[in-house]
């Protein structure tokens, strides 16, 4: 019995170090990204076309802002991506930490995301939806 115990103890452990160790466990994780995405899918569609309160996340990585001509963005989101701004990892990665630090007057309502992790992980969600 006792030395059951310490078996599984000494395995879970070598288990738990093992995550800790291999790089895997720091790559982007999909289904978290998927899991934060729900805090978004009540505003964006990322696997159509279609627009709902913001526009179609659908191919966002890599596009220029406020670009899906079906959409009616705000002046701001216009005015970014008139002035080059283009949705790549880094740009994303500040938008969604604060969309209104990013792109003052957005209409996007949303608070941002605190962690890094959550917000690498829903942009390797997204890109998945190219
Ligand atoms: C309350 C609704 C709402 C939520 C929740 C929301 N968004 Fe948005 N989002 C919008 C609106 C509205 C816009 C258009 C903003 C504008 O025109 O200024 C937008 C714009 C964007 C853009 C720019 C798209 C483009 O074509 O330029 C990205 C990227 C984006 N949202 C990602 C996200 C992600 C990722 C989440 C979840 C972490 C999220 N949004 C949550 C409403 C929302």
């Amino acid at each position: 019995m006792g030395v059951d115990l310490r078996r599984t103890c000494g395995l879970a452990f070598a288990l738990a170090a093992s995550m800790l160790l291999t790089p895997q466990a720091q790559a982007a994780d999909l289904a978290h990204g998927k899991r934060v995405f729900q805090s978004c899918s009540s505003c964006h569609a990322v696997d159509s076309d279609a627009n709902r309160f913001g526009p179609t996340l659908k191919g966002v990585v890599g596009r220029t802002a406020g670009s899906v001509p079906t959409f009616r963005y705000s002046q701001a989101m216009k005015d970014a991506g008139a002035n080059g701004l283009i949705w790549d990892e880094a740009a994303l990665s500040e938008f969604l930490y604060s969309p209104k630090r990013k792109v003052p007057g957005t209409a996007m309502r949303f608070w941002g995301l605190w962690t890094q992790s959550e917000i690498d992980d829903v942009i390797a969600y997204l890109k998945s939806f190219p």
